[in-house]
């Protein structure tokens, strides 16, 4: 077997600590389902000794998946690394990806630790975690602002003391290509054991730089990239997985790496991710943007026409976008219905899919054509809506450019009807007021917008609404036919986000 690229995503972990992508339990299971399905190695699940709700979601997704290795992040802490294990050891292949910073700035002001501490810290924690369990990967956070002296050594040191993966990663994006090679280069020059287990390399995107690091790392030996859905993560996001997948596939000639991930299973991942979080990629977002295959002017659409490779790299089948999208209407039956959530990747038990056929049916009658967009957009909202306890009962919106705009909004919360009324300048602003009568939460509303799912002036909304409560981002979605209901319903979606993801801890 030739060289081979292990992915690793962290979409769960460092992806969920964007503002506005908390995820709860379900939403998660539902993901990591999906990044099983799309191939990559390890699914970091997340961080477990933070809450109860992110331990809870770990051991969840450990028990259910198969085929990826489930990774839990801990700090070089006991408790921590108790808490990884006890969450993560129902895996079929567990992992603990125990983390400590290594740079003097970090060491200095942030764990107020000598550089012996840190190192005696680290190598003692990775010792205890390899008792517990069989795959241990240690992290230098802050690495490539550390000196590669001290690295080598805290490396020999954790690799002494059982971890199997060495991260290396870019904490703050600062790093540039080249400067990254070399480093990398030079760690091992210095370190006896590195070269014995497995390299891996962590890229932020603060410079924009985190796909051209990553691909700079594997240039100097790194076999893991660490990376996201869609980009996401902290601050500016880590290195974009889909990217990174493609470059390893359309540049095969370049690098002939092997890889396990399946690329038709790309946009059905980064479209989940979309619809779970409400936060959606940039139009002309490489490999996963609206536009990414999409083709303005009149000499390239001539040469595409001509011949697709005068101006495309790769084909949109080879993403998984599906250029026939139109597939089902209203004289669409349960069956065909059926086959093509499952050809979406979702797996729904039988009042699953009952739901989301009767939802569908309902849309239908609406709208002449449904693509493959509306249906992901039902199911996730059904899958995600199940434990919910505010909901929309009905609301009437009266509005002109020569009145006042009124609305009346009754939520049924924990079994209660509860009407807010209010009088507002426009329907939407009367609505989200209106909503805000109804509990007493001191929420701010940070953003919201609307777009529409598919094309046609019968195109479903999508809306998008963030709330900041008590210092957190939460972001709730909703879908109709009635831009007024979309927003409305995604006002609701981010009251239950607060209700759920505070309860679960
Ligand atoms: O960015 C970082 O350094 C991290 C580590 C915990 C791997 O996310
Ligand atoms: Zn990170």
């Amino acid at each position: 077997m030739g060289k081979r690229i292990s992915f690793f995503d962290t979409t769960l972990r460092d992806g969920e600590q964007s503002p506005g992508c908390s995820m709860n339990k379900r939403e998660k299971l539902l993901l990591a389902k999906q990044l099983e399905r799309l191939g990559v190695d390890v699914i970091e699940a997340g961080f477990a000794a933070a809450s109860p709700g992110d331990f809870e979601s770990v051991q969840i997704i450990a028990n259910e998946i198969k085929d990826s290795t489930v990774a839990v992040l801990a700090r070089t802490v006991k408790g921590d690394i108790e808490k990884a294990w006890e969450a993560v050891k129902g895996a079929a292949k567990p992992r603990i990806h125990t983390f400590i910073a290594t740079s003097d700035i970090h060491m200095k002001y942030k764990l107020k630790m000598e550089a012996e501490e840190v190192i005696n810290k680290a190598e003692e924690m990775v010792k205890y975690a390899a008792s517990l369990c069989p795959e241990v990967e240690f992290s230098a956070e802050d690495a490539t602002r550390s000196s590669t002296d001290f690295l080598a050594k805290i490396f020999d040191k954790v690799i002494m003391a059982g971890a199997k993966i060495i991260n290396i990663p870019d904490t703050v994006g600062y790093t540039t290509p080249k400067e990254f090679y070399d480093f990398i280069m030079e760690i091992r020059s210095k370190s006896k054991y590195l070269d014995t287990v497995q390299i891996s390399v962590h890229c932020h995107n603060d410079l924009g730089l985190g796909v051209a690091n990553t691909i700079a790392a594997a240039e100097a030996g790194a076999t893991q990239f660490e990376c996201t859905i869609n980009g996401i993560g902290e601050r500016a996001g880590n290195a974009a997985l889909e990217e990174l997948v493609m470059i390893m596939n359309v540049r095969r000639d370049i690098y002939g790496y092997e890889f396990n991930i399946d690329t038709k299973e790309i946009m059905n991942t980064s479209n989940l991710l979309t619809s779970i979080t409400g936060i959606g990629v940039q139009p002309n977002k490489a490999i996963v943007g609206a536009n990414a295959f999409a083709h303005e002017s009149g000499i390239h659409q001539h040469g595409v026409l001509s011949n697709r490779e005068t101006y495309e790299i790769m084909t949109p089948e080879s993403i998984g976008l599906n250029e026939n999208k139109m597939i089902l209407g209203k004289h669409s039956g349960r069956h065909a219905f059926k086959d093509r959530v499952q050809s979406l990747g979702f797996e729904l038990n039988e009042e699953e899919i009952e739901n989301a056929f009767t939802e569908f049916k309902l849309l239908a009658d609406q709208k002449k054509q449904i693509f493959d967009n509306d249906i992901e957009a039902i199911i996730t909202k059904k899958i995600s809506d199940k434990d919910n306890r505010y909901r929309l009962n009905r609301f009437v919106i009266n509005s002109g450019n020569t009145i006042t705009t009124t609305a009346s909004v009754v939520l049924n919360i924990d079994e209660k009807d509860i009407e807010g009324i209010s009088f507002a300048g426009g329907p939407v602003d009367a609505a989200f007021r209106a909503i805000e009568q109804c509990f007493d939460m001191d929420i701010v509303l940070e953003d919201y917008s609307l777009q529409s799912i598919t094309e046609g002036a019968d195109a479903l909304g999508y809306a998008t609404v963030k709330l900041r409560y008590d210092g957190e981002i939460y972001s709730g979605r909703g879908i109709s036919i009635n831009v007024v209901e979309a927003s409305i319903n995604a006002y609701i979606d981010a009251i239950n986000k607060i209700d759920i993801i505070r309860k679960e801890g």
